[in-house]
């Protein structure tokens, strides 16, 4: 399974601060944004990489993850002129998706919990034509939520509907067949002009051809697209590595432990970021752990 990163946007719902800078290159506490979604993909042993990012975003990407090698990755970029969409970003990365299924994840979601791993790998081994990953919330307005009719099936998933009709709704985590490019090329925009997300489940769910993946109270899911959610995020991060002396998304780490990387390219990273609690990590990493 090849993996998608959507990192584009205008990141307006931020403004003024993501004016002149990318929102997924934002600190969420000790790391860009963007490190918690690569590292789901990660954790979900996905390395070839795709990012969907603007043009004038794609340096700072570069210069952040280059082409991935240093993380034992293959990472390239796609670019994404306009904010036409979530499908829309899918459909760009026709040429690097190349008809592999593939696993989509918003590069503004945050994800944590203890069995996140083998969620990921069972929801591959069962993987047929779509997954989606749903989360319970106070909020659903906010997001794509989920109907169940009265056998509890899956029925639609409605964008940010006024009425909502569950409180399930489907997280920024995706898994499709490479069907999914044939069906976003038929996509209309919705009023709002975007090719959306939801429109694309809907075509699955109309072929019978969707598996929702409910992620239990026991997870934490944020969404970090708005100032409040990313310093939620942040505070939560904090106190979970504070806690525990463990940094959740540190890249350099997951890459050693799955052996992606070397000692020596980990020592690397950690010279790196030298005089920084990252960098210390890293060098914990090298002495006391593995
Ligand atoms: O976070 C989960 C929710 O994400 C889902 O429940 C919704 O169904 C889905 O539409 C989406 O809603 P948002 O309102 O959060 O989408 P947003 O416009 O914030 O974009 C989500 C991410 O995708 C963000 O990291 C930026 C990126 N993006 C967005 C658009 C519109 C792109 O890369 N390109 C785009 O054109």
């Amino acid at each position: 399974m090849k993996g998608l990163v959507l990192a584009g946007g205008t990141g307006s719902r931020m403004y003024p601060v993501t004016q002149s800078v990318n929102k997924h290159l934002l600190p969420v506490f000790d790391k860009p944004m963007i490190f918690y979604a690569i590292s789901v993909l990660m954790l979900g042993n996905i390395r070839e990489i795709g990012v969907v990012c603007r043009d004038i975003d794609k340096p700072a990407f570069e210069r952040l993850l280059g082409d991935g090698s240093k993380l034992g990755l293959k990472i390239e970029y796609i670019i994404q002129t306009h904010a036409a969409g979530i499908a829309d970003g899918i459909k760009q990365a026709k040429r690097f998706l190349d008809d592999a299924p593939f696993c989509l994840i918003l590069g503004d979601n945050f994800f944590f919990g203890p069995g996140l791993t083998p969620l990921l790998k069972d929801a591959m081994a069962k993987f047929k034509q779509a997954t989606a990953f749903a989360y319970e919330v106070k909020n659903p307005s906010s997001f794509g939520v989920i109907s169940y009719n009265k056998l509890n099936q899956v029925v639609s998933i409605e964008e940010k509907p006024s009425k909502p009709k569950s409180n399930k709704i489907a997280t920024g985590l995706y898994m499709f067949d490479k069907n999914a490019i044939s069906y976003v090329e038929k996509l209309t925009a919705s009023n709002r002009g975007e090719l959306e997300i939801t429109d694309l489940l809907n075509v699955y769910i109309k072929n019978q051809g969707l598996s929702v993946e409910v992620l239990g109270r026991g997870y934490a899911w944020l969404d970090m697209g708005t100032s409040e959610s990313l310093m939620e995020a942040s505070v939560f991060i904090q106190s979970i590595e504070k806690r525990q002396g463990f940094k959740i998304a540190c890249l350099e780490e997951i890459a050693f432990r799955k052996d992606w990387i070397s000692i020596t390219e980990l020592q690397l990273a950690s010279e790196q970021y030298k005089n920084t609690t990252y960098g210390e990590y890293l060098s914990n990493v090298l002495t006391t752990l593995k």
